[in-house]
C-alpha cells in the first residue's frame, strides 16, 4: 500500500508495541503507510506484530529493554540502518507495580521511573539527530504516553503518577526547545482496557463500573480506532502547529486545564 496514506514513507518507532495501546498505534500508522519499528521487551511479540504490519508497509520487530540506554541507542541505530531515519517517535512502553504509598519498594519506584521518564528521555535524545529538521521544511514528531492519573492523582500508584508527571515535563521542555527544528512534541492520555489495565480492574470489577459511569462517553476506548487514530493526527501533516499539549483520548474522563 504506497502513495495513499497520510504517513506514507514515514518511519515510526513505537515502544511497547507488541500489545495494547502501542500495538493499536502501530497498526494505525502502518495502515497510513508508515514503516514501523516495533520495540518491546517481548522480542517474539515485537516480531509477530511486525509480521502482521508487513501486510500494509515494511516493518521491523526488535527486542529492547528500554531501561538500558545502551539498548535504546543500539535499537535506534538498527532502525536507522534498516529504514534510513526516524520521523516519528512514540514513547509508549511502561511498566509499574501497585502499592500503598508507604509500602513501595526501591524496585517499585525504579521500575516506574526507569521505564517512564528515563526511557522516554533516552529515546528522545537518541532520535533527536534524525528528527531534527527546519522550521520551513518541518521535522519529526514525538508522542509520549501520559496518563490522566497525573493531574488527578491515583491512590496506589505513587511511582506511576510521578513517572507520568515526569514524562509530561519532558514533553513540555522539548516542545519549547525543539520547535525551532520543526519537531513537535505532544502527550496522549488514553483509556483502553488493555492487558495492563485489565490486570488492575480484574481485581476490582466494581471500580471499573464506576470508572465507566464517570466517563462523558461511557465506554472504554479502542487501542487502534480511538488512540491510534489520534496518534495519526499528531504524527501527520495536519498537526504541524500543535506542540506541548496533552490530547486525552479517554471518553472525557479527564479535562486537563
Ligand atoms: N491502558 C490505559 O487505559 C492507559 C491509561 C493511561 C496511560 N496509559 C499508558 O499507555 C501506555 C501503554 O499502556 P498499555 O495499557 O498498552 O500497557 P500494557 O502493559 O498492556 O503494554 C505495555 C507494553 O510495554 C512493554 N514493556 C514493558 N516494560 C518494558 C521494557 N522495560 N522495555 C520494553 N518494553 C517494555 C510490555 O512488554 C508491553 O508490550 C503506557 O505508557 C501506559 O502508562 C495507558
Amino acid at each position: 500500500m504506497t502513495g495513499r496514506g497520510v504517513l506514507d514513507g514515514k518511519v515510526a518507532l513505537v515502544t511497547g508495541a507488541a500489545r495494547g495501546v502501542g500495538a493499536g498505534i502501530a497498526r494505525a500508522f502502518a495502515k497510513e503507510g508508515a514503516r514501523v519499528a516495533v520495540l518491546d521487551l517481548d522480542a517474539a511479540g515485537a516480531e509477530a506484530m511486525a509480521a502482521e504490519l508487513e501486510e500494509h508497509a515494511p516493518a521491523i520487530g526488535l527486542g529492547c529493554d528500554i531501561r538500558d540506554s545502551a539498548q535504546v541507542d543500539a535499537s535506534v541505530a538498527r532502525v536507522v540502518e534498516r529504514f534510513g531515519t526516524v520521523d516519528i517517535l512514540v514513547n509508549n512502553a511502561m511498566a509499574s507495580a501497585q502499592s500503598r504509598f508507604e509500602d513501595a519498594t526501591d524496585a517499585d519506584i525504579d521500575l516506574a521511573l526507569d521505564t517512564g521518564p528515563k526511557a522516554t528521555y533516552y529515546f528522545m535524545r537518541a532520535c533527536f539527530p534524525h528528527l531534527k529538521g527546519t522550521l520551513e521544511e518541518g521535522g519529526g514528531r514525538i508522542i509520549n504516553l501520559r496518563s490522566a492519573s497525573d493531574p488527578g492523582g491515583l491512590a496506589g500508584y505513587g511511582a506511576y503518577v510521578a513517572a507520568k508527571a515526569g514524562v509530561g515535563g519532558l514533553t513540555r521542555v522539548a516542545a519549547r526547545e525543539w520547535g525551532r527544528h520543526g519537531i513537535t512534541v505532544n502527550n496522549l492520555a488514553p483509556f483502553v482496557l488493555t492487558e495492563g489495565a485489565k490486570a488492575h480492574f480484574d481485581e476490582r470489577p466494581d471500580e471499573l463500573k464506576g470508572v465507566l459511569r464517570h466517563l462523558s462517553v461511557p465506554r472504554a476506548g479502542d487501542a487502534e480506532s480511538d488512540v491510534g487514530r489520534a496518534a495519526v493526527f499528531l504524527a501527520g501533516p495536519d498537526a504541524s502547529y500543535v506542540t506541548g499539549c496533552t490530547l486525552t483520548v479517554d471518553g472525557g474522563g479527564t479535562f486537563f486545564s
